[in-house]
């Protein structure tokens, strides 16, 4: 049927006209407002790519275009490259997935804009706790938004693989290693690990956390402190990370995370230790947490804490419907609703403080009680593998160290303190 004339329709509804003219102010006002927004970030797996749709319908519902900058590989290290080449030619975009002290490095350089104005309407300095709060800030600006909190270190498992092993998921190395041993006698791979630098790193952290504890992790990963580097926990930490490698498969090498992830939901590995963005894959493949996997803090780990806090840096912009857009961008973020289903998707927690955890499971209230309670206790630290710790340079370089040494089949423990020493200058 072809719809009437407003003429015709005004005829037989006198009001019609200022409703129309209502409607098509309104449609102009929201014309004039849309604005593109274009987000990098490196959210390519299952569970990362449903939660980087909330993010897309969360900004297509206020009018704005949404244009995907997704540069694909785990923990991000391809995406600050092509980044850098964007903002380094002049067409950066309007907003960026950069982390911890990165932010800082990227504000000096003067290309960050700030978002007091959406940050003061949205009270963040009520609704953020102040450590990530001061994060967020350069010189007293924001200049990003977080979205969530990721704990680090988690340890996965397959309880039906464990069963049929007879074995028991591990709350310290030594009974790591005894589940290991049962794991590989079922002629299954006992940890899942995809032999890329950053995962390497994830899976040192989390020794060095675990068995070394909260001081030395404090000491060695985050200060960077030369006698606690070269000190005899860290050889054992050393020896203990390489002692894992033999309970992991020979296709390792190369193999992107969320595969690794797959190994374990498969049933074909018993383990992986990895952050909670892996529950997202879980969740992804339809899997019930404490029916068909479980989460365990990593070995030794269980009153400490491993974050990794993703945020949004805003980048300065020339067109004002893009400026407003990104300021939607950053005001949806914080907001309650974006933060309950990004994280649901995710498998990290809100960020934003109060928001309700009815919908979340247990692993995720597991996390926020003990983001709380490490908090309180001193014991919860960066995550140096995913950028909350060091510089950008000395992370690149303590990876490669890391990296070198679980390939090797010649450098000790000793050559790598050496080597650990030199990057560590890197600051
Ligand atoms: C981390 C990032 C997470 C997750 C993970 C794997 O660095 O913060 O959001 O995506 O990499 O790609």
């Amino acid at each position: 049927m072809n719809s009437p004339s407003p003429k015709a329709a005004r005829r037989r509804h006198p009001q019609a006209r200022p409703l129309l003219l209502a409607a098509a102010l309104g449609l102009a006002a929201l014309g004039a407002r849309a604005g593109e927004v274009e987000v990098l970030h490196w959210w390519t797996s299952g569970g990362e790519a449903r939660a980087a749709q909330a993010l897309k319908a969360t900004l297509q519902a206020k009018g704005h275009t949404w244009k995907d900058f997704a540069v694909a590989g785990g923990g991000g290290d391809s995406a600050m490259t092509v980044l850098k080449s964007r903002v380094v030619s002049g067409n950066a975009p309007s907003a960026a997935q950069i982390k911890g002290p990165a932010l800082q490095e990227w504000a000096r350089e003067g290309v960050l804009s700030p978002i007091d104005d959406v940050a003061r309407a949205e009270r963040w300095d009520e609704l953020l706790p102040k450590v990530v709060a001061d994060q967020m800030k350069y010189r007293g600006s924001y200049i990003a938004v977080p979205v969530n909190v990721h704990r680090v270190n988690w340890l996965w498992a397959n309880p039906e693989v464990f069963k049929k092993a007879g074995a028991k998921p591990p709350t310290n190395w030594d009974e790591f290693f005894a589940a290991a041993d049962a794991l590989k006698k079922a002629g299954v791979i006992p940890l899942a690990h995809g032999g890329q630098n950053w995962q390497d790193l994830t899976l040192f952290e989390a020794v060095a956390l675990g068995q070394g504890g909260p001081e030395f992790y404090a000491k060695a990963l985050v200060q960077l402190d030369p006698a606690a580097i070269a000190s005899p926990t860290m050889e054992k930490v050393l020896a203990t990370f390489k002692r894992i490698k033999p309970y992991t498969d020979k296709n390792a090498p190369g193999r992107d995370w969320n595969l690794a992830t797959g190994l374990v939901i498969k049933g074909e590995a018993g383990m992986q230790i990895m952050g909670d963005w892996a529950k997202g894959e879980f969740l992804a493949a339809g899997k019930k947490p404490g029916r068909d996997f479980v989460c365990l803090a990593a070995p030794g780990a269980v009153k400490t804490f491993s974050y990794n806090i993703d945020s949004l840096a805003m980048f300065a912009l020339k067109k004002d419907a893009n400026v407003k857009a990104q300021k939607d961008l950053a005001a949806a973020v914080m907001g309650a609703e974006f933060q309950e289903s990004f994280n649901l998707a995710k498998g990290s927690i809100p960020v934003r403080q109060g928001v309700k955890l009815d919908r979340f499971d247990d692993c995720a209230k597991a996390s926020a009680a003990d983001f709380a309670a490490t908090a309180k206790a001193g014991t919860l630290l960066p995550s140096i593998a995913h950028g909350m710790a060091v510089s950008a340079a000395a992370e690149g370089a303590i990876k490669d160290v890391i990296s070198n040494y679980w390939n090797s089949e010649r450098m000790t423990p000793a050559d790598a303190i050496k080597r650990l020493l030199a990057a560590a200058k890197m600051r």
